[in-house]
């Protein structure tokens, strides 16, 4: 690693779109793949862009759109709503024309019920494709007719489905039209491997693994636990059980975990992302089962937590440091495994909405003084809010189904708001969902034109980070700080022995006053979030107004 030049994921900027939520370019309301091609210069490769190094698109194959292109009727095929191959391969090209790398979405727990491999597999008991989702008898209590475990769907309900014409139950995590593959099945292995196969032969290079530890299930079909923390324990959410055997462990992730070291091994500049919702320790199991520099599990610790030094901390810190690796900070440039920080997606209420603007600019200014990748949510560069929908047009079809347990994701998939102009400039038809009332000032086209914007902001952050190597290659060091309400650490970068970098960032309202090391004789600020002029107290100590963010070279 030392020596080798680093793969690119190692330093990437990475931008999720959403791509019904982008840029219509057709006039139908919904986006498509040609409008994310008139706005590739909003990305890179203009001297206005954003910067980023590659983009995630989420599903845009062949789907019924039950769950917006997380059920896939044909993986290797383009949903004619988003456009076609030929512009899919146009889209490739121009994209790794300005340096753009292309992480697609891999949905590999479950297929659409319209998908083929089901039709067949829910034919009869004896067809070929039965085994390549999972079917069971259910269980008989009391002479009664039950689904073969208490299991619930992350949609609500029982995971179980009974299926009349065949007279059994089959498993889906999700929806009941998204039946679960079944990944013991060395076929069904044989299929989702040529999937990938396909799509790093277009050019793909990444994939975002979604519900990487669904893929798995206890092999027994036990009961999970019920979970005696859940403040309605009779909601029948997912949340009334503690997912035990439901979800895969390290421990039973055994064939998985070979067919993703497999891929990786196969394609030799393929990053993958792997979708779980797990705590850091966790994460380090994972990357320590597919050890590799090119996997990450998604770092979702800090996206919703509450906005503070006592709450981010532990988790950066546990994150970054929790492996047995980390302790000798001159033994290698930073953690064992890849790291990355994900500050909100298209399942997530938006940034400036959970925690407030003048935080978020904070929240977004550690993610780029961190080590690892950098998933930017489209929209909240420009500092876009949750858009409020009535119960009765909300368009996300599993919270229409648990409106009361499950928040609608609608609110954080509203249309890119680009300018002034009528549906934001993201379509010249009406929307498949509204546009945010604020587009009038939160948009790209208004936020380009202040120096103070989100979107400034963000630009700044990212040529700062290209432009210097020690964010690259540092190992992270916490620091003790004077107020709780400053987070600081340091980075010690192997490549430029003798130089120290402090990063200090004020989580509250209040001026800070923080001490610099005794050894700093000349501390220079060589970044701040703010175009603060007034002192800042060096060099005896470093005063931070309410939310700002600096990183001083001693
Ligand atoms: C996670 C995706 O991010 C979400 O949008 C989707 O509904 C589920 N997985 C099911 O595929």
């Amino acid at each position: 690693m030392d020596t080798q030049k680093a793969h690119w994921s190692k330093n990437a900027a990475v931008y999720e779109i959403y791509p019904m939520s982008f840029k219509d370019s057709n006039g139908d309301g919904y986006g498509d793949l040609a409008g994310i091609l008139e706005k590739i210069d909003h990305l890179n490769g203009s001297e206005n862009s954003l910067g980023i190094d590659a983009v995630w698109i989420c599903p845009f194959f062949k789907s019924p759109m039950r769950d917006w292109g997380y059920d896939v009727t044909d993986y290797t095929d383009i949903n004619p709503m988003f456009g076609d191959m030929k512009t899919f391969e146009k889209l490739v090209e121009e994209f790794h024309a300005r340096g753009i790398k292309i992480i697609i979405d891999y949905v590999g727990n479950h297929t659409s019920d319209q998908h083929e491999w089901f039709k067949e597999s829910r034919s009869s008991r004896k067809n070929k494709k039965r085994d390549w989702y999972i079917w069971h008898d259910g269980i008989t209590v009391n002479g009664e007719r039950l689904p073969p475990n208490n299991w619930v769907s992350i949609f609500g309900g029982s995971v179980w489905e009974y299926d009349k014409h065949t007279d059994q139950y089959y498993l889906h995590t999700f929806l009941k039209e998204q039946p679960d593959l079944n990944w013991h099945n060395p076929e069904v292995r044989e299929a989702m491997g040529q999937v990938i196969d396909f799509w790093v032969k277009k050019g793909v290079d990444g994939l975002r693994i979604d519900a990487f530890y669904n893929f798995i299930e206890d092999k027994l079909l036990r009961d999970d636990t019920i979970n005696p923390t859940y403040a309605n324990p009779h909601d029948g959410s997912y949340w009334t059980l503690k997912h035990n055997h439901s979800l895969a462990t390290t421990a039973n992730l055994g064939v998985v975990a070979d067919f993703t070291k497999e891929a990786l091994a196969r394609h030799p500049n393929l990053l993958i992302v792997a979708e779980a919702y797990v705590s850091p320790q966790d994460m380090h199991a994972f990357h320590e089962l597919i050890d590799n520099e090119r996997f990450t599990v998604f770092n979702f610790t800090i996206l919703g937590r509450q906005f503070k030094v006592s709450v981010y901390k532990p988790l950066i810190d546990e994150y970054l440091l929790g492996t047995p690796d980390n302790s000798d900070p001159t033994k290698r440039p930073g953690p064992k495994f890849l790291p990355n920080f994900t500050l909100g997606n298209h399942d997530m209420s938006r940034l400036v909405s959970q925690i407030g603007e003048a935080q978020a600019r904070v929240a977004v200014f550690l993610q780029f003084m961190l080590p690892g990748l950098k998933f930017i949510y489209y929209g909240d560069e420009i500092g876009m809010t949750d858009t409020h929908i009535p119960e009765e047009n909300i368009r996300d079809w599993a919270a229409r189904l648990i409106f009361k347990q499950q928040k609608s994701r609608d609110p954080e998939r509203t249309p890119m708001q680009w300018d002034d102009s009528e549906y934001a400039g993201f379509s010249s038809h009406k929307p498949w969902l509204p546009i945010n009332d604020n587009y009038k000032t939160v948009n790209v086209a208004h936020n380009d034109r202040d120096p103070k914007s989100m979107l400034s902001l963000y630009k700044s952050l990212i040529r700062f980070y290209h432009g210097h190597d020690f964010l690259h290659s540092s190992q992270y060091v916490p620091r003790d700080s004077v107020s709780e309400n400053v987070f600081s650490f340091e980075l010690i970068n192997i490549n430029t022995p003798g130089k120290r970098f402090i990063v200090y960032a004020n989580f509250g309202d209040t001026i800070e006053r923080e001490l610099l090391p005794e050894d700093a004789s000349s501390p220079t600020i060589i970044f701040c979030t703010s175009d603060r002029t007034s002192t800042h107290g060096l060099p005896k100590y470093l005063e931070l107004l309410p939310y700002e963010g600096y990183v001083l070279e001693i």
